[in-house]
């Protein structure tokens, strides 16, 4: 089983947009997926048509008399299924704190997940906090969407110090470049910047109008649009991010 944390310090970068329709690329390979909404506002569990709520809430990432999976929902698509998100994870960082080894316990949590699925992509709340610690701990590969501003680009090194300090060592981290709108200079500029480093994965991710629709449509852009070019795009990031978890493993 690989784990993939889809994080930035940033909010409305496009996490859960990347998190929901990576997954269901990956589900329709026939990769058993696993997404686990870690964010309290529950945006994953919505697209996915499952319900914000768990018996149990935060505290369900910390009991350890209890099965992690018996909380996963299966969801209109074969081979993912939904960890869903409850507003008590805004509190998650104080559950994790009165554990022993709090940095720990998110991979400890996932490890008996290993039979039932071969990947967990876990979407991240926009925080620097414990949980992000716990999540870069627990993750093979930390995937981080950079829209092209100065400023995100500044948040990347931010997030690559993190995860240096966090990570466990062989904890990839895997840039990209989301919500790119070629109609502007600047998006081109710091596009071409940004491909220079080879540590970006080569796809990118356009801006699009069927994305922001997810909140009608309530499901992956390829369920409902699959010939969009961002459709095309997801599915390519897919295939990018799933040779590098082969390549580490
Ligand atoms: N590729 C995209 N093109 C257009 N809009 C996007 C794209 N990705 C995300 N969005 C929109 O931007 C907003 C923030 O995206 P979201 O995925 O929720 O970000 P995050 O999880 O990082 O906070 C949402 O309204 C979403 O519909
Ligand atoms: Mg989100």
């Amino acid at each position: 089983m690989r784990t993939l944390a889809i994080w930035s310090i940033k909010g409305g970068v496009g996490k859960t947009a990347a998190a929901v329709n990576i997954a269901h690329a990956a589900s329709l390979g026939g990769t058993r997926t696993l997404l686990w909404d870690l964010d309290p506002q529950g945006a994953a569990s919505f697209y996915l048509r499952v319900p914000a709520q768990l018996e149990g809430g935060a505290r369900i990432v910390v009991d350890h008399t209890t099965d992690l999976g018996w909380h996963a929902r299966p969801t209109e698509f074969d081979n993912l299924s939904l960890l869903p998100a409850d507003f008590s994870f805004r509190r998650l960082d104080l559950e994790l704190d009165a554990t022993k080894k709090p940095r720990k316990q998110i991979a400890r949590r996932l490890e008996p997940l290993t039979p039932r699925f071969d990947l967990v992509i876990m979407d991240c709340p926009p925080s620097v906090s414990l949980v992000s610690e716990a999540v870069v701990r627990a993750a093979d590969a930390v995937l981080v969407p950079v829209i092209p501003s100065t400023l995100s680009i500044r948040t990347l090194e931010q997030i690559r110090a993190f995860v240096a300090e966090h990570g466990h060592g062989r904890t990839e981290l895997l840039p990209f470049l989301s919500m790119v709108d070629r109609r502007k200079a600047m998006h081109l500029e710091l596009c071409e910047s940004c491909l220079a480093d080879a540590s970006f994965l080569r796809t990118v991710i356009p801006s699009a109008s069927v994305v922001e629709r997810m909140g009608l449509t309530r499901a992956p852009v390829a369920a409902t649009q699959p010939s969009q070019p961002v459709a095309m795009a997801f599915a390519a990031l897919w295939h990018e991010i799933a040779s590098k978890l082969r390549g580490s493993q």
